[in-house]
């Protein structure tokens, strides 16, 4: 074994992954075979360029590689490759999108995409009035959609009209804690009527689509992109599937517009995981991942949770804190501190700052590769309505002085309460139950 300390930090972090429960909607566990292409020789090689159209001697086995991953990715999806064409090079999901609408899109162009706190993205021309804040709005004009205020879901008649009036070079779809199922044809139908691109961003329910357990976008999307780390199980990466006549344009944004030497050991690795995806036991994976978070979903909603949209078609829940005039940061450290690690969210509508929103994000994908079902589901939403209850006198103040006072001691509080770590030891005992995948 090498010794370095990074490996006794590699250690440590391996031991809370098999302690804590992970349930962050947008994490999950490689398997092995994924880890050992990832960690393998691969990563020595400079590769510029595309298969059998290289920059650098020597890249026989990286052709190999790059290829096979994907032809996978087409199989993965069920796709025909007359019609579609595969980049497997993007570092992650953010440099993809942003390769996509350097493809398709002139600086100025209009983009539309759904808004961050109802649940988009950072990388679908976020903006804070007229401030940038991601990179895309700084090149391009952005405006976003909603969910409707009273049912938290699209309202498609709505979306519509806001882009016959906007008229968007660029319509994208996906997000980050939308939890229900979004409607690809409509929206395709949408851009069409307006002369525009469909962009589906799948980042988040990729494996889900894969497994069959969430709709294809790629009947009706002019481009998909998706990470490769979230439910796709894979290495941190991603992937842009673009309509033929598109995949040149999208393939020179890539390289040589955004990106130098594709990470071949990561594209490996995608590989891999797309094997997997095939599989039947992933698809069954696909259907459990869905059918936990329903169950988490419809406990937390029995125990008197607001669930956002009333439940969930995906792998993720969203709850609304705010009928309990609780903060998600609160109740989120709680839950960390008794080893359930979700994340705080904005909810549609959310006055609060994204810092301290009034949401808990929570997701079923990293908890089903362990191997936990139903009535799993059933004991940690019993737990985390405990954590809740325990919390629920904390309320956050008003004023920014306030709040910074407030958390300090409520961090402080949290590490010495004796009821948490009792809960923490309860959690470890059962988490250390399921085996961890990967090396
Ligand atoms: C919908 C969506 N698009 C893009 C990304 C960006 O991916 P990455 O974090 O790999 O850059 C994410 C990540 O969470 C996402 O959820």
């Amino acid at each position: 074994m090498v010794m370095d300390k990074i490996f006794e930090i590699i250690k440590k972090e391996k031991k809370r992954q098999r302690e804590e429960l992970a349930m962050i909607p947008s994490e999950n566990f490689a398997s092995e075979a994924v880890m050992r292409a990832v960690g393998s020789s691969l990563m020595n090689k400079y590769a510029e360029g595309y298969p059998r159209k290289r920059y650098y001697q020597g890249n026989v086995n990286m052709d190999l590689v790059e290829s096979l991953a994907q032809e996978r990715i087409l199989k993965v999806f069920g796709l025909n490759e007359a019609r579609w064409g595969v980049n497997v090079q993007p570092y992650s999901g953010s440099p993809a999108n942003l390769a996509v609408y350097n493809a398709l899109l002139a600086p100025g162009d209009k983009m539309m995409g759904m808004y961050l706190p109802d649940g988009g993205h950072l990388t679908h021309g976020w903006r804070l009035d007229s401030r940038p804040i991601s990179i895309t709005s700084k090149f391009y004009r952005s405006e976003f959609y909603h969910v409707d205020r009273k049912t938290r879901v699209f309202n498609y008649a709505a979306i519509a009209k806001q882009a016959k009036k906007y008229r968007p070079k660029i319509i994208i779809s996906g997000g980050t804690a939308y939890p229900r199922n979004i409607n690809h044809k409509k929206l395709a139908g949408i851009a069409k009527k307006v002369g525009a691109y469909y962009l589906a961003d799948i980042a988040h329910e990729a494996g889900l689509v894969a497994g069959g357990a969430n709709p294809s976008p790629f009947p009706y999307a002019d481009v998909v992109t998706f990470t490769t780390h979230k439910t796709f199980r894979g290495p941190r990466g991603a992937v842009i599937v673009a309509r033929r006549d598109l995949i040149d344009k999208i393939n020179f944004s890539v390289f040589p517009g955004l990106q130098g030497g594709p990470h071949l050991h990561t594209i490996a690795g995608i590989a891999v995981a797309a094997g997997e995806l095939t599989t039947a036991s992933f698809r069954r994976y696909a259907r459990q991942v869905v059918k936990n978070a329903q169950t988490l979903a419809a406990e937390l909603k029995k125990g008197g949770l607001d669930i956002v949209s009333g439940g969930t078609d995906k792998h993720l829940v969203l709850v609304d804190l705010r009928n309990l005039k609780l903060s998600g940061w609160t109740v989120a450290w709680a839950l960390d501190k008794a080893g359930i690690i979700a994340n705080r969210n904005t909810v549609p509508y959310d006055t609060a700052s994204p810092y301290y929103p009034s949401g808990l994000r929570l997701g079923t994908p990293a908890l089903t590769s362990r191997g936990m079902k139903v009535p799993e589901m059933k004991k940690i939403a019993v737990w985390i309505l405990a954590v809740i209850d325990h919390v629920k006198k904390e309320k956050m103040p008003e004023g920014k002085k306030a709040v910074n006072r407030f958390a300090k001691k409520f961090r402080q509080a949290v590490d010495r309460d004796p009821w948490l770590k009792k809960l923490n030891r309860e959690v470890t005992a059962f988490a250390k139950k399921y085996p961890l995948p990967g090396i």
